[in-house]
């Protein structure tokens, strides 16, 4: 926590209290209220969070009205367009840009441990073939913790570190197999001769009857989605790894628990949930009905893919993704794909409606993350996935950082009761 510059007064039913206020490096001050509730016996209330840091971090910095991403203080298109996921994630990881050597350790160190368990293999096959991979992901990640038992004390940093690289090299081939299950193919190993984006898109896409080259434009753009989706400051999932992890729960049990939350439409589902969109709208003459469907204040139906709690301007990630997609639509030949078309219609569309200006609501990372895999030939169920493949070492980063953290207390939320107070049982034959 950085020094206090200054307090703040506050007077609540005729009392006057200060509080600390915190001075960040970036972005804007803090109230510290840990004491407000000891000394003014009043609970602060804030549904969602919009107004609330509940840690303090050096890992991800966002400011929402200038569409700013930094990790570890490098701007977000500069790690897009210089390095790549492997880095990042030491840079994540570790705080700073690893020298040659580090690097190379460090990448042979999360290639060595991209193998599963082959007793795992069972707990895939326990699924129905219609499983949907985040579900499969859900219990195989949570399985984890009853196979690597050498990395579950908390309280030992190198197994904390062991686990850190297992959860980062384990996830490709884990979100590959549930894919290959889901569509009746068999699972194809991880190689070491592969960097990390070739690996995957191997296991996803190669079958044992042929031999399959990983397209490098392909995987280029493979690893910057993963770069682009790697953290993201305390976002849902985040959030609920480090509750999870606040109560002691092994680092496979928390991270199990990220990838639950970052299934919902509203959060990292909202990729598939865009392409689905799409699909719904169909051709490019139904957007004007999906536009004014999106603004009808008594209809629930949003532009998935569009609007952000935090970017309030543009999404730094989407700008940079948005240059992936066309090169990948023009590699692959698919600008006259329907879908595609509907999806450019749908952009340009509502970045001129002054609703969704007004509102501030732009194109976000996964409107366009969707659209390149899409074209890859992913499925859409396969979308929320790769997003929780990329953002496994930001949830691992964001674990690590609270467990070093000597002010880590257990989370535990209050509430405004707006319940029944205390009245007596009823006996059934009086009511
Ligand atoms: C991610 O937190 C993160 O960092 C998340 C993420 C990450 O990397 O971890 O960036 C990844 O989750 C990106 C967001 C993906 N979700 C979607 O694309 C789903 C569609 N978007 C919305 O559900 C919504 O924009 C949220 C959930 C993303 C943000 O919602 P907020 O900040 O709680 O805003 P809100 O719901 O209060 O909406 C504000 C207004 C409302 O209108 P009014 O009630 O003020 O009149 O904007 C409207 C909303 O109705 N609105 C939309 C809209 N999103 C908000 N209207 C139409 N379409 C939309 N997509």
């Amino acid at each position: 926590m950085t020094d206090e510059k200054n307090t703040a007064k506050l007077s609540i039913n005729g009392a006057e209290y200060e509080l600390p206020l915190h001075s960040p490096t970036a972005g804007p001050d803090v109230l510290d209220i840990r004491k407000l509730y000891g000394q003014a016996g009043v609970f602060t209330y804030d549904p969602g969070f919009t107004s609330t840091a509940s840690c303090d971090s050096t890992i991800t910095y966002i400011d929402g009205d200038e569409g700013v991403l930094l990790h570890r203080g490098y701007p977000i298109d500069q790690l897009a367009s210089k390095s790549h996921y492997l880095e990042v994630c030491f840079l994540l990881l570790y705080g700073y840009l690893p020298t040659a050597s580090e690097l190379e350790d460090f990448e042979t160190t999360i290639t060595r441990h991209t193998m599963l368990h082959e007793q795992m293999v069972n707990f895939f096959r326990g699924f129905r073939r219609d499983a949907h991979p985040m579900a499969i992901m859900v219990g195989v990640v949570g399985a984890m913790s009853a196979f690597y038992h050498d990395s579950t004390d908390i309280t030992d940093q190198r197994q904390r570190e062991i686990a850190s690289h297992r959860l980062i090299a384990k996830m490709p081939t884990i979100a590959a197999w549930a894919y290959k299950y889901h569509i009746g193919q068999p699972f194809v190993y991880p190689r070491n001769d592969l960097d990390y984006a070739s690996n995957f898109l191997r296991m996803c896409f190669a079958v044992p009857a042929e031999d399959y080259q990983v397209n490098p434009i392909l995987s280029r753009a493979m690893d910057r989605i993963f770069t682009l989706h790697a953290d993201h400051e305390q976002n849902a999932s985040t959030s609920t790894v480090r509750l999870a992890s606040s109560s002691g729960a092994n680092p496979f049990a928390c991270i199990a628990a990220g990838i639950a939350c970052l299934w919902g439409p509203a959060h990292g589902g909202a990729n598939q949930a865009c392409l689905e969109m799409l699909r719904e709208i169909g051709s490019v003459d139904r957007i004007p009905e999906f536009i004014d469907r999106a603004k009808d204040k008594d209809d629930p139906f949003r532009l998935m893919g569009f609007g952000h709690r935090v970017y309030k301007n543009f999404d730094p990630r989407a700008t940079v993704m948005k240059q992936s997609a066309d090169e990948v639509l023009d590699l692959l030949g698919v600008e006259d794909n329907p879908i595609l078309q509907v999806a450019k219609e749908l952009e340009s569309a509502a970045l001129a409606d002054p609703y969704f200006s007004e509102k501030k609501l732009f194109p976000n990372v996964d409107f366009y993350s969707g659209i390149i895999l899409e074209a890859m030939g992913f499925p859409t169920s396969m979308f929320t996935p790769i997003f929780a493949l990329s953002r496994t070492v930001g949830w691992v980063s964001q674990w690590k950082e609270q467990l070093a953290d000597p002010q880590l207390k257990i989370g535990r939320p209050r509430q405004l009761y707006l319940g029944e107070t205390e009245r007596d049982y009823v006996d059934i034959e009086n009511r």
